[in-house]
């Protein structure tokens, strides 16, 4: 994994007006917290290339028990392939009427209205908490002002594909660049990336760790800080503070070393994070075993 860096800007219509509609995002976010928030505009209707809608639907491993939301949906495009092609359910948010009304309408001309529907919505005031698979074609500042608001609401394991333009700070999965002829009229030049992003489970904490005597005889206790993918901290084996190896963390899969060296090796930890509990295997060298953990304090 890779963290993700912007595109250069392109000197272009869609630029101009990503640029001018960039500062009135600016300005809106302002008013954020203000009690009657204004409606952000998170970007003109520029729809993906087919194409950029195949390669993210194929980067998002799409089955039909997906549940896909597109945040900013234009003419529904993204949900309504997902729906037709991998037979996936779920819905787009949009805030220009003529658009959602376009897209209800493709939605049953196609037979796929059972399963996917339009609505007329303001993207940051839409509950996503049912989504297994998230997608963008926004702006980059307003990519950015979701960050909190995907960590928050997705649960870990969805997928989070975004065009175009990188989540500051989120480690990306997989990234594709390629050239697309139809970019040059949207952006001025022909660069296409898709970013797919996991949301990560919450691991901030310390949690009492459980291992069979054989193991360690002693406690063992996990201080973890937690930056969206990113998970530093120190471990704590008896009196002695120990530093992780090999630290990674991927939806609700943690896995990381601690250089106890019972045998002459570290020990291997693998788990799924549940709420507060972690399960797992230990690898000690010459055996895998069981192990837990429960979440202490925040
Ligand atoms: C670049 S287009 C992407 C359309 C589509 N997702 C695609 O990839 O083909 C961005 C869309 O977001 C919509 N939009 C902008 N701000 C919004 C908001 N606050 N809530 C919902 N939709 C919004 C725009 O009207 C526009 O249709």
């Amino acid at each position: 994994m890779h963290t993700a860096t912007l595109p250069r800007p392109a000197a272009t219509l869609f630029a101009g007006l990503a640029a001018a509609l960039t500062v009135l995002t600016a300005l809106t976010a302002l008013t954020l917290s203000l009690p009657a928030r204004a409606q952000v505009n998170a970007g003109p209707y520029v729809p993906s290339p087919d194409s950029a809608v195949a390669e993210m639907l194929k980067m998002a491993g799409i089955t039909p028990k997906d549940f896909v939301i597109d945040l900013g949906s234009g003419n529904g495009k993204i949900v309504l392939t997902a729906a037709k092609i991998y037979g996936a359910s779920g819905f787009g948010v949009e805030i220009q009427d003529n658009l959602v009304k376009e897209s209800n309408e493709a939605a049953k001309k196609e037979g796929v209205s059972e399963r996917v529907k339009f609505i007329t919505q303001d993207l940051f005031k839409t509950d996503i908490s049912r989504a297994t698979v998230l997608t963008m074609y926004l702006l980059p500042d307003t990519v950015n002002m979701l960050s909190d608001k995907l960590q928050k609401e997705l649960r870990p394991g969805t997928r989070v594909l975004s065009h175009d333009y990188g989540l500051k700070d989120w480690q990306y999965e997989e990234y594709k660049q390629y050239d697309l002829e139809e970019k040059v009229n949207i952006s001025g030049v022909k660069t296409t990336i898709i970013y797919l992003y996991v949301v990560p489970a919450r691991v901030a904490g310390n949690w009492n760790v459980k291992l069979p005597a054989a193991v360690s005889k002693q406690a063992v206790t996990l201080n973890l800080t937690q930056k969206v993918q990113a998970v530093t901290g120190m471990a704590r084996v008896g009196a002695r503070e120990v530093a992780f190896m090999d630290m990674k963390l991927r939806g609700t899969e943690i896995s990381f070393k601690l250089p106890v060296e019972p045998n002459g090796k570290p020990l291997a930890f693998t788990g799924t994070i549940k709420g507060g509990s972690i399960e797992g295997l230990v690898d000690t060298g010459k055996a895998r075993t069981p192990w837990s953990a429960t979440l202490a304090a925040k």
